[in-house]
């Protein structure tokens, strides 16, 4: 069977990494049909249109999207492409790896956010001249679907730990529903779990990142906090994520397209190979994602590492090194 993919680099280093995960996929014993699609900035300003109507059919038709990273029509680009794959859960393991500068070595934390609403719903308005509000979408369902999700993906993968993020002190109607939804669907399950407000969530993993596994979010602190993880344990360079829902799925790194460094060939590709680990599971090949995993972790174990991890290797002598291990 052939798994079509749609392969959709973007801009800046996205065009950069994304052929590094394409070549590792090449490379396991799975038969891949790769058909590619532009978006973003460059396409915006050559056609008027970031996320052109034939790319959308490719993410839409494919069995699965592989997505590098775009600029500035992120929005644009991005929050379509995860709703055209019908992504209700954005799945992002944030883990410290053996032979890396991570603030604590056992880090191991997975957020699960919630990919569909909250403050990315784009509902904006103009009150009057000088007063812009925004609303906040969260309903009972999405709040459950992702609950689900989270703690369901806790049992399948061994995470002890649950928390759910929320701000419901403030944001009480919001984020109240969220998190009494979240405690209902743990409760439903019988497992142990604990709530924790994000403000303060984001200081307890930086200080002991490693009492947390399985992060439950709304969309917004999801975003945040992974970043955030992403700092604990060495950087944008290593942390991949799945969109996935009821079938199709994109894979995509955390990190953006990097304009600071884009263009010199340097880019760390472990992310990105790592996202398209995440697309052989999600396709039910787990022992060829473990194999790719390993070898990615070797690489970082004993290099060659770019320059965000601290050596002067490029973007193609990772990838050849991750290569040569599989
Ligand atoms: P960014 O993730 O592009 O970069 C943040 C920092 O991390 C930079 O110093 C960059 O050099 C470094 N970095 C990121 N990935 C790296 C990698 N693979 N290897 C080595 N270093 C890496 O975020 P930033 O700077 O906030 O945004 C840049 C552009 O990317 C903006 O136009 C933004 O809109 C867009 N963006 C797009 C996203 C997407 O397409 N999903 C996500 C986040 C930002
Ligand atoms: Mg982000």
């Amino acid at each position: 069977m052939t798994h079509e993919i749609a392969v959709i680099p973007g801009d800046g280093i996205g065009r950069e990494v994304t052929p590094a995960a394409v070549e590792v996929l090449e490379a396991v014993p799975v038969s891949f049909g790769f058909v590619h699609g532009e978006a973003g900035d460059e396409v915006a300003k050559q056609r008027g249109d970031p996320l052109p109507e034939e790319t959308r059919a490719l993410a839409a038709d494919a069995d699965a999207t592989l997505f590098g990273a775009v600029g500035e029509t992120a929005a644009d680009v991005v929050l379509p492409l995860r709703s055209i794959v019908d992504s209700f859960a954005n799945v992002r393991p944030a883990r410290a790896y053996p032979g890396l500068d991570a603030l604590d070595p056992s880090t191991d934390l997975v957020f699960v956010r919630e990919n569909t609403q909250g403050v990315y719903s784009g509902i904006e308005s103009e009150i009057t001249e000088g007063v812009q509000t925004l609303t906040r979408v969260i309903t009972e369902e999405a709040s459950r679907d992702i609950a689900e999700y989270g703690f369901r993906y806790a049992k399948r993968n061994g995470y002890e730990n649950v928390t759910i993020a929320h701000k419901a002190n403030v944001m009480r109607q919001t984020d109240g529903l969220f998190l009494e939804t979240a405690r209902e669907v743990g409760d439903e399950r019988g497992v142990d779990y604990e709530t924790a407000l994000m403000d303060a969530l984001a200081m307890h993993l930086v200080q002991r990142p490693q009492e947390y596994g399985v992060v439950i979010c709304p969309n917004l602190a999801g975003d945040v906090l992974s970043d955030l993880a992403a700092g604990v344990v060495g950087g944008l360079g290593l942390l991949p994520s799945a969109n996935v829902g009821a079938d199709n799925g994109m894979f995509e790194p955390v990190h953006g397209s990097a304009p600071d460094i884009a263009g010199e060939g340097i880019a760390n590709p472990a992310a990105m190979i790592l996202s398209g680990a995440m697309l052989l599971d999600h396709l039910g090949y787990a022992e060829e994602a473990d194999r790719v995993r390993a070898a990615v972790e070797d690489v970082l174990a004993e290099g060659p590492h770019t320059p965000d991890l601290g050596g002067n290797a490029t973007t193609d002598d990772v990838t050849e090194a991750v290569l040569q291990r599989l």
